[in-house]
């Protein structure tokens, strides 16, 4: 079951599809090349080198491919069941070419076919290519991640002394900090890598300080964080003795980070029981968390010393030292690697993969899913982060910005049985749940689109809906 609604096409040159297709995914699979590249210069297996070799000159192709229109063509068989559900979807599309195709599908494709390239080999099959990245740009965001450190010590720490206060005025304090946890939560996506190529660090840095999240809640133009804390506390309130809360993940490096600080933050304060992360399969829109992505986070953490001390290889070249940590910052991350572990241990944080995030299509299809759909049927409330899920929910649709949210999500939607809320910073054309005039109010603001045809004020991560719907 698909939208009828029209869907974004990397045709439309007002939109970003167009953009993204001729500038973003060149630039994507040059990074991937440089890195398979350097792993080689580091490897001295010499099948290992040969087949590197060869999956540089595949991903070339691709490129080339792309940037001359070409058509996609079908998937190599990696062993995968979704490679026949991207095939069989490519045939209905009529063998489309790179710049008259629609976004959603030919983005997820390009990602699922750097994949296969990987999957075909020997010595790469679990190599992830944007590994490197992700790391390191988790590394550079250091005084953010201290900061929310030394903020959630501070919080658990209280909430633990605030255990037997009642009365309103503190629930009303815990609803505040429940938006708080969001909030942070949700503007941690603003700093995904896809978009890496316009942002510098410094950008980053100022995204993730708390004074500006203050500031940005005048970005929030739809906010159903107060039916999402009903949810959950209805549910406290009622003596349930599971209480599930579901992330869909999105990206890893800080972004994994503030959705950690938020399911600590259910956990401790008792508005979840359970808190379950689901993960991508494959490398996937550059930053997505892979397992190994949290693995390698909480590996840094329990040691973080090493971690943020040994020079990068940039840093290296550069002559550069890293300032040391000191035994302060060091207590404050340990603190939150215990924190972390000991839910994980303890059964109350769990990561569960499941192959369908990765595929082609929308969350229109999840119904069909019949075994995901009962999972997350039992849980109190699925939040999806990110763009993309978004656009997945949406169907990356042309949807009047006013359409209701849960009409928006089809299926998804009342009588779903899933209560569903999305966290997303726009970077993307599709949004709806806006108030009338609105959409029309921010494309006339500087950088907005004007009379271009184009949402641009959609694209930059500036901006961001907050969205729920009841499905039970
Ligand atoms: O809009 C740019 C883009 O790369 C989209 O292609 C994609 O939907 C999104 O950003 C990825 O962002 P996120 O990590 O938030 O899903
Ligand atoms: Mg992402």
């Amino acid at each position: 079951l698909d939208t009828k609604t029209p869907l974004y096409k990397t045709s439309d040159k007002t939109s970003f599809a167009y953009i993204s297709a001729r500038d973003r995914w060149p630039v994507i699979i040059t990074q991937a090349i440089d890195d398979v590249y350097r792993s080689i210069t580091q490897c001295n297996d010499r099948e290992k080198e040969d087949e590197g070799k060869k999956i540089v000159e595949e991903l070339a192709r691709l490129k080339y491919e792309l940037q001359h229109d070409r058509q996609l063509t079908p998937l190599r068989d990696d062993g995968k069941p979704d490679i026949a559900l991207y095939n069989q979807e490519l045939e209905k599309l009529g063998a489309p070419t790179w710049f008259n195709v629609p976004w959603l599908y030919s983005e997820c494709y390009l990602y699922r076919r750097m994949s296969t390239s990987f999957k075909l080999s020997t010595h790469w099959k679990n190599y992830d290519v944007f590994a490197r990245q992700k790391m390191s740009t988790f590394r550079s965001s250091r005084p953010a991640v201290l900061e929310l450190a030394t903020r959630y010590r501070e919080l658990v720490t209280q909430m633990e002394s605030d255990k037997s206060q009642t009365g309103p005025e503190h629930e009303e304090a815990q609803k505040i900090l429940f938006y708080e946890m969001m909030e942070i939560c949700l503007w941690g996506n603003a700093t995904d890598l896809s978009l890496l190529t316009s942002l510098t660090y410094e950008d980053i840095q100022k995204l993730q300080g708390s004074e500006a999240r203050k500031a940005s809640e005048a970005n929030i133009l739809a906010n159903d964080l107060s039916t999402a804390f009903e949810v959950l506390k209805k549910a406290r309130d009622e003596g349930k003795k599971e209480r599930r809360v579901d992330i869909v993940l999105d990206n890893a490096g800080f972004e994994l980070f503030v959705d950690l600080i938020l399911a600590g933050y259910l956990l401790s304060a008792g508005l979840a029981t359970n808190v379950v992360l689901h993960p991508k399969d494959i490398p996937w829109f550059v930053s997505d968390v892979l397992p190994g992505d949290f693995a390698a986070l909480l590996s840094a953490l329990a040691n973080p010393k090493p971690f943020y001390e040994t020079p990068s290889d940039d840093e290296q070249l550069l002559n550069k030292t890293p300032s040391p940590l000191s035994d302060k910052e060091a207590t404050e991350l340990a603190f939150l690697f215990e924190e972390w572990a000991g839910f994980h241990a303890e059964g109350q944080l769990t990561i569960r993969p499941n192959a369908f995030w990765t595929h082609g299509g929308s969350f229109w299809r999840l119904p069909a899913e019949k075994d995901l759909v009962a999972d997350l049927q039992t849980s109190e409330l699925v939040i999806f982060k990110g763009d993309l899920n978004y656009r997945k929910l949406t169907g990356d649709a042309a949807w009047d910005p006013t359409t209701p949210f849960k009409e928006a999500i089809g299926p998804l939607g009342p009588g779903s049985g899933v209560n569903v809320l999305a966290l997303r910073t726009c970077k993307a054309d599709v949004v709806v749940g806006l108030k009338p005039g609105e959409d029309e109010k921010i494309r006339a603001t500087e950088g907005g689109g004007g009379d271009s045809g184009s949402r641009k004020w959609a694209w930059s991560g500036k901006w961001a809906v907050v969205s729920f719907s009841g499905g039970k």
